[in-house]
């Protein structure tokens, strides 16, 4: 009897086998992504903070490398989109640098894509107590794509000025979201209070709507201007040097209220804002010295490519200033004090 049970057992014990392995099988990856959830933050921590700043370095390493190819006439570089040439997805010998270049700017979205899919991992975790943040990511990573789409329409249409325009003021929004992203990772979640007189506040967002005005006019005066990024690029046909006029104009009163806000803020209690007002004043006495020496010494590309990034990072000093004119009414560790006297400000 035991030796005719004996190939009977022999086989479910091979039944059991497989089906014990198939069921770890099954739940390996199961229990590797819990443990990779469990190792993402679940509040804010370096990792949070790092892939931040990581992000509004990419958007401004973007606004870089697309004024590069701006500037060395690389926008056909690769003449087509999706694919770089008719035939080859990425650039090709023939292209030559220009090809290299214009490839370049295209890899360079990835590496974004990277950094913005990290950053949305990276607080998924803590959504539920900073929808904020995941909200922000969430966004980030969605504009990508847009903002690819948007590239590629722009080589389509031969680098149409209005269409490059719109490229970059893309960049301008992006690099603004994530400006609002870096301010949130280092804030804390709760309800948020003015902290600083109103008409401090009003003051502040009529200075960023001139300053909004001033890039806007200045993409429209590029349009113009001799940097199409091709020879045979179609231009938009404005007179390059009224434009000029009429760009600068916006700019001097952006630095008007600012100056007014730094001015007031010395004997207000405005909170962290005077920090981010000095920044912005900063940047502001470089972006208008860079403006001047361009437009008198012939738009030398570096000049022009230095007044380009240096407008991201004055919006971005802008959006500084405008989320810290209200400061959170459950203080961060170790600034106590600091919200106290903004409530009390506000309320004064
Ligand atoms: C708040 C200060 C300023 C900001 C935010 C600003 C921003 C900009 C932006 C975004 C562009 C378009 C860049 C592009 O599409 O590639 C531009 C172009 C230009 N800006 Fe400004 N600008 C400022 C001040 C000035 C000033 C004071 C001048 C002096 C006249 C100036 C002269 C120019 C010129 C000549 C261009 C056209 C460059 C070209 O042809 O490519 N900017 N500016």
């Amino acid at each position: 009897m035991f030796a005719a049970d004996e190939p009977r057992q022999r086989v479910n014990r091979h039944v059991n086998r497989v089906s014990t392995g198939l069921k770890s099988r099954n739940r390996r990856p199961a229990t590797w992504l819990r443990s990779l959830y469990r190792w993402l933050p679940d509040h804010v921590d370096a990792r949070v903070r790092l892939i931040g700043w990581l992000s509004l370095a990419g958007q401004l390493l973007l606004v870089a490398s697309g004024g590069a190819v701006r500037l060395t006439g690389s926008g056909l570089g690769c003449p087509t989109w999706p694919k770089c040439t008719a035939d080859s997805l990425t650039t090709t010998p023939e292209m030559g640098i220009h090809g290299i270049i214009e490839f370049g700017n295209r890899m360079l979205t990835f590496v974004l894509t990277i950094i913005v899919i990290l950053a949305f991992l990276f607080v998924m975790r803590m959504r539920a107590k900073r929808p904020d943040l995941f909200w922000l990511t969430f966004w980030l990573g969605m504009s990508i794509p847009v903002q690819a789409v948007v590239g590629g329409f722009t080589v389509l249409f031969r680098l149409n000025p209005y269409m490059v325009g719109v490229h970059f003021v893309l960049s301008i929004v992006l690099t603004i979201v994530t400006t609002v992203l870096v301010c949130r990772i280092h804030t804390t979640p709760s309800a948020r209070v003015l902290a600083v007189p109103p008409w401090f506040a009003w003051a502040a967002w009529i200075m960023a709507a001139f300053a909004m005005i001033t890039v806007l006019v200045g993409i429209l005066t590029t349009g113009s201007g001799p940097h199409a990024g091709d020879a045979d690029t179609l231009r938009t046909g404005f007179d390059t040097e009224f434009m000029e006029h009429i760009h600068a104009l916006p700019a001097y009163i952006t630095a008007g209220f600012t100056l007014l806000l730094v001015g007031a803020s010395i004997g207000l209690a405005v909170g962290p804002v005077r920090r981010f007002l000095a920044l912005l004043v900063v940047v502001e006495v470089l972006q208008i010295g860079v403006g001047l020496l361009q437009a008198n010494t012939g738009l030398p590309g570096i000049l022009v490519g230095t007044h380009m990034v240096l407008s991201a990072l004055l919006m971005s000093a802008v959006t500084a200033v405008l989320v810290n004119l209200t400061q959170p009414v459950e203080a961060p560790e170790g600034a106590t004090s600091r919200t106290s006297g903004a409530v009390a400000s506000t309320s004064a």
